[in-house]
């Protein structure tokens, strides 16, 4: 519900209120939490009073009583008054970089504000959902910002994506257009981001907040394995269950910054948006730029709490296609069972013994197009190499479809190989600056997808390839990170423009191709999870969360990516022992149980197993199919999280409350250690509860008394499924 009264604008979900007003001609934002029921006079909610600050500016002339220091400015400008960190600058024809943007308006609509282009949050027909967008302008330059909201009532979000217009008669160059930018009324808060690098994505960081600036940020061309569009504001001493916590999200899989300003007074500035490094974008008189969407939620619930509304609303609201409401299927993929050894008959071996397990989908990783046989070559000739697979991709397809399983791909889209016949016809496809040479990546450049021909040419590969339709899985990988980013297109004025043009242009490519094929599933992928963001689950509902895939190490990665991303969205792979990438042995009980709760994916030969594990692959498929419902669509309470305590519990439980499964993980075992009594959560009190072997416990025990895990031996994993006793 939006409300307008006494110039001031009040959002609200179920839950929480964001409250702005119009002050002095600014617009300010004065509230962002739990829900307040009635906004108050707005002059009784402004620091007018506040402390008297020398050397600031004032608001109104000949009147030192307030400063724009004291104001919490909803989207503020470069070089006017609000001098700290801003969400917008512009480099005018005269030269100046300053704005001042003015309220100059504003409407409310019915339904969900969808930024053109870019992929957002949407709205289904019975959801309570409405939008208002503000309209600023600056009338020296006459640049004008519309701030679109769009209100989740029931979901407890607020999205938000901002229209920079050029209303005056000369271009403009936008410096820094931030998607999210307002002032937290206080500051004694502690952030969390998720930080990492290849194979151990999205670890968990929590710091206090000091005065200054506290950002994360990518410069890479993707999201990145290093840093996540992410953080969380919190109580110092909030948990995984108590404590006021904001969260912040953008959707989008480029360049970004997402930080924290926290100033002298007490205020947190908390932005999120594009990032402003190398970007440049010029913007001709009548013309707009839109901001990709930032979403924003709060939960007084603790970290789970806010990580349950974002895992509801994205694997409901962002994810999308025929694969978001149904199960997905079983997987086995040949990467770490062959890497770029393999051929037909080893393919077909391999599927052949997943279907014995009743695996469903047979992948065809790296390797199998043009002269691909290492890490050199050929990306970009998407044409089957013969010599590996004599019957092209159609033919191991059709023999794979014979045997009652599906066919899925790898491809690398976005990339050309030095030595391929791709680049040798188009060499100037590159991102690159001419006179530059270009560095390399895994040997490998990257396309400028900011071109027109390039991205046809990969539509039309994608066309040629999933046509016939025997294709019903693509695993869409982009294996380095950008460098000498520029285009042969355009000239110089277009430069600044490219990282986010190349953005654009992934999603537009996405945009077609799942329009298409909507019955192809697409699974994304960046050298494991560097891409693991809100934008790209909007065109694929899972991604390939890492490419370590050591049952302990990915305990800690998928708690992690759970921070903001559903488990529904995690591809989750067994693979062999010891691992590959830190070569670890975990049983295979173990190595099931860990991904069991993600989209489980087997990567392996399964025919070099025993028949005792080939047996526990079989329980874990039969049971994976019984129980992903519920983790994919249920709610997560992450009872015990691994960092600090060598051991990990999960519970899944379904939205009706029927089943409960805990899942409980001991890392590093200690001989003697003493069991541990595990408190559920948002179990019905007054239900009965019995367990797989048929004991039955009241919802009220298992919540208060718990659930023992004994921590005495290492890589000891259990599954245990309560279901609701119907009486
Ligand atoms: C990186 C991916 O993350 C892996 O799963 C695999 O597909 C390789 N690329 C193939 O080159």
């Amino acid at each position: 519900m939006i409300i307008f009264n006494n110039n001031a604008f009040h959002l609200c979900t179920k839950n929480t209120s964001y409250i702005m007003a119009v002050f002095g001609g600014r617009l300010l934002n004065l509230y962002y939490g739990k829900r307040i029921s009635r906004v108050p006079d707005i002059e009784q909610m402004l620091p007018i009073s506040g402390p008297r600050i020398f050397s600031c500016p004032d608001i109104n002339e000949g009147d030192i009583s307030v400063s724009t220091d004291n104001l919490t400015v909803e989207y503020p400008t470069f070089g006017s008054a609000d001098l700290r960190t801003p969400a917008f600058s512009a480099r005018y024809a005269d030269g100046s970089e300053v704005t001042r943007f003015e309220y100059a308006g504003y409407e409310i609509t019915e339904g969900k504000y969808r930024p053109e282009g870019l992929p957002s949050v949407y709205a289904e027909e019975n959801d309570t959902v409405s939008s208002l967008k503000i309209i600023l302008e600056d009338r020296v330059s006459k640049a004008a910002a519309e701030l679109n909201f769009s209100v989740f009532e029931d979901y407890d979000a607020i999205t938000r994506s901002v229209k920079i217009i050029n209303k005056s008669d000369k271009a403009f160059d936008i410096e820094k257009a931030l998607s999210l930018c307002f002032d937290l009324r206080r500051s004694d808060f502690d952030m969390i981001t998720l930080n990492g690098a290849w194979a151990r994505e999205r670890m968990p960081e929590r710091m206090p907040l000091r005065i200054g600036v506290q950002q994360v940020e990518s410069m890479r061309g993707i999201t990145s394995h290093h840093e996540n569009p992410f953080f969380a504001l919190l109580d110092r001493n909030a948990d995984e269950n108590s404590g006021e916590v904001y969260g912040f999200n953008l959707i989008y899989s480029g360049n970004f910054v997402a930080g924290v300003q926290r100033d002298s007074y007490n205020v947190a500035r908390a932005y999120i948006g594009i990032n402003p490094q190398n970007f440049v974008w010029r913007l001709e008189p009548g013309e707009s730029f839109v901001t990709p969407e930032a979403v924003s939620v709060f939960s007084d619930s603790g970290i789970g709490g806010m990580s349950r509304i974002f895992h509801k609303l994205y694997r409901e609201r962002l994810c999308r296609g025929v694969y978001r409401d149904i199960r997905r299927p079983v997987l086995i993929n040949n990467w770490e069972a062959t890497y770029f050894d393999f051929n037909e008959e080893k393919i077909l071996s391999i599927a052949k013994t997943a279907k014995q397990a009743d695996i469903e989908l047979m992948v065809l990783d790296d390797g199998w197009f043009g002269k691909r046989n290492g890490e050199s070559g050929s990306l970009g000739d998407w044409v089957p190499n013969t010599d590996k697979l004599p019957n092209g991709i159609k033919g191991l397809a059709e023999k794979v479809n014979a045997l009652g399983m599906k066919f899925g791909l790898w491809m690398e889209p976005e990339m050309v190989s030095p030595d391929s016949d791709l680049n040798r016809a188009h060499p100037d496809w590159c991102l690159h600056i001419g006179g530059r040479t270009p560095t390399l990546g895994r040997n490998q450049l990257v396309l400028d997808l900011t071109r027109k021909e390039v991205r046809e040419y990969i539509k039309s590969t994608f066309d040629r390839l999933l046509g016939d339709g025997y294709i019903s899985y693509i695993k869409w990988d982009m294996n380095r990170s950008m460098t000498e980013v520029g285009s042969a297109v355009g000239g110089a004025a277009a430069q600044g423009k490219v990282y986010h043009s190349y953005v654009l242009g992934l999603y537009e490519i996405m945009e077609y191709l799942v329009n298409r094929y909507p019955n192809v599933l697409f699974e994304g992928c960046s050298g494991g999870g560097a891409r693991f963001d809100g934008g790209i689950l909007h065109y694929m509902p899972q991604i390939w969360t890492s490419d370590d895939t050591d049952a302990v190490e990915r305990l800690y990665i998928q708690y992690g990516t759970s921070i903001c991303y559903p488990y529904s969205a995690m591809g989750a792979h067994v693979s062999a022992v010891p691992n590959h990438q830190v070569w670890r042995t975990t049983p295979m009980k173990m190595r099931g149980d860990v991904s069991i709760c993600g989209q489980l994916g087997y990567e392996l030969d399964l025919g070099k197993l025993d028949e005792a594990d080939m047996n526990c692959v079989k329980e874990q498929v039969k049971a994976y199919k019984e129980l992903s419902e519920v983790f994919h669509n249920g709610d997560l309470y992450r009872l015990l999280v691994p960092v600090g305590n060598n051991a990990a519990v999960n519970e899944f439980i379904s939205n009706d409350k029927n089943t409960v499964i805990v899942c409980s993980y001991i890392i590093k075992g200690t001989p003697g250690a003493p069991h541990d009594y595990i408190k559920l959560k948002g179990l019905e009190a007054g239900a009965d509860y019995a367990d797989q072997s048929g004991r039955a416990f009241s919802g009220d025990y298992l919540m208060n008394f718990g659930v023992t895990v004994s921590y005495t031996s290492d890589h000891k994993s259990d599954i245990t499924v309560f279901k609701r006793i119907k009486k």
